[in-house]
């Protein structure tokens, strides 16, 4: 008889999700983690320490930016390095040891140790096996370094190692102007270092709708983030000082160096399945090193499911709980699904970014024939009030049914306001729906109800 209906392998937002929603629709579940704390990279050197160190740097930068304005006057506090550091850990602590509560709670055991699968239907922990009737790959990613890089997490470092710098640096170079890069150059610049940030491609934030991009970057260039784009960076060492970079522009060939006192590395992760006997067991796998799945999240060997950042999809923890949710469901025998077409993605600078659904390019390219319905938060009444009125909201419609296609937006709580959109489109609403849905005032959601207005006959503060 299985010791386990389901044995999770790896307990981030991927894993312990898909663990606690298999207990509640009853199975017997273990969630197998290697870590001392459950939540994955995402809780624990990820998603979550970032948001505390950019909610504290923020905090910094109104202080000097906008508290004179208010009548508040005293001056800028002085930054207790170690004791942001702790704040951050207490942060993450309260969040891992909630997980470890909800599986209390849902009576999914913890099997402490890194797993691998021996044979279908069995996974090995430490000397021990465990029998189960399915087993769930939720493994997740590991940062992808450059050839010619040696990563030392001190001063050539990964967002694990930004997160948990010995000092505030003076300088800092990003490698790759992605959504690693330009949060954790947002903290150290909040911090008051010179951050440059070198970029391979020509534009910021790849795949982002161009037109947010090109405003992102102006903003960041304005809060004095420095941009090398269209230049491939060709290796990173070690010096007395910190690191120095080398990097070829695209342009012409030329190369260039530049020193820091710490160099950190966004360029993309890779999923993370070493050392648990894929290969051996005949799991198919993709070209780049994801676990091939079917529509069911099912790889070909039975019994052998894999979610998250492990597989096929964008590296985001919310889509990576949604499958585990849906891949819950196939188990417990139910239906599960994932609408690939509305997943938000978030940027938490500020102000923040956040898009759902098409970009404009992608519409282009799929000869869709849309509508740009565009409000600038300059017209949002609350938005100026917190002197946050950068930026703005960008819907589109198809021209001739009025069907939300996409929202981009760039703005304060642009990452909470973009979950009208994704309802909207889940519910397949018109432009003009969300326009006659009532949007108290004053608020930052107002810019998007006016954003859908001018998918109409017009918005009325701009
Ligand atoms: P990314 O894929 O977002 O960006 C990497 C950037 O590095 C790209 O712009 C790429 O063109 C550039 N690059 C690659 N090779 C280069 C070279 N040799 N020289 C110069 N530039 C080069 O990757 P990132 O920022 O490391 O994030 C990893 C993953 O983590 C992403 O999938 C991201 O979605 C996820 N993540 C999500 C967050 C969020 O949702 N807020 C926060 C942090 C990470």
């Amino acid at each position: 008889m299985a010791d386990f209906d389901l044995i999770v392998i790896g307990a981030g937002p991927g894993g312990y999700v898909c663990a606690i929603h298999a207990a509640q629709l009853g199975l017997k579940v273990a969630c197998v983690e290697g870590r001392e704390t459950l939540g994955g990279t995402c809780l624990n050197v990820g998603c979550i320490p970032s948001k505390a160190l950019l909610n504290a740097t923020h905090q910094l930068h109104e202080v000097h930016e906008n508290f004179e304005k208010m009548g508040l006057m005293g001056g800028a506090p002085t930054v207790d390095w170690e004791k942001m550091q702790a704040y951050k850990q207490d942060v993450v602590n309260g969040n891992t040891k909630g997980i470890e509560f909800l599986f209390k709670k849902n009576k999914v055991t913890w099997l402490k140790g890194w797993g691998s699968i021996p044979a279908a239907g069995q996974v090995k922990v430490g000397d021990e096996i465990h029998n189960a009737k399915n087993i769930v790959v939720a493994t997740g990613s590991v940062a992808a370094s450059l050839p010619g890089i040696e990563i030392d997490e001190e001063v050539i470092v990964t967002s694990t190692g930004a997160l948990a710098l010995g000092s505030i640096p003076k300088s800092v170079v990003v490698i790759g102007a992605g959504v690693i890069g330009l949060e954790m150059g947002s903290v150290y610049k909040r911090l008051g270092a010179e951050v440059t940030v070198v970029e391979y491609l020509d534009a910021i934030t790849p795949g982002m709708d161009a037109e947010i991009a090109k405003n992102f970057q102006k903003i960041l260039t304005k809060q004095g983030f420095k941009f090398t784009l269209g230049a491939a960076v060709q290796g990173a060492t070690r010096t007395d000082k910190g690191a120095s970079v080398t990097y070829k522009l695209k342009k012409d060939d030329s190369e260039h160096t530049i020193e820091a006192d710490v160099v950190l590395v966004a360029t993309g992760r890779k999923p993370y399945t070493d050392g648990l006997g894929l290969a051996e067991l005949g799991v198919e796998m993709e070209q780049r090193g994801q676990v091939k799945i079917d529509a069911h999240w099912a790889t070909n060997v039975k019994g052998i499911y894999a979610i998250g950042d492990a597989v096929v999809g964008p590296m985001l923890a919310h889509k990576a709980e949604d499958e585990g949710m849906a891949v819950a469901e196939v188990i417990a025998g139910k239906h599960g699904h994932v609408n690939y077409g509305v997943i938000p993605g978030v940027i938490y600078t500020t102000p923040e970014v956040a898009s759902v659904g098409q970009t404009e390019e992608q519409l282009k390219a799929a000869g869709v024939a849309y509508k740009v319905g565009k409000f600038p938060f300059m017209g949002n009444a609350r938005a100026k009030a917190v002197f946050q009125a950068e930026g703005f909201v960008k819907l589109l419609a198809d021209k001739e049914t009025d069907r939300v296609l996409g929202c981009h937006i760039i703005g304060p709580g642009a990452g909470d306001l973009i979950h009208e959109i994704c309802m909207a489109m889940e519910f397949g609403a018109s432009a003009q729906d969300v326009a006659l849905t009532c949007h108290a005032h004053p608020t930052y959601s107002e810019a998007v109800r006016e954003a859908a207005l001018a998918c109409g006959d017009g918005a009325i503060h701009a």
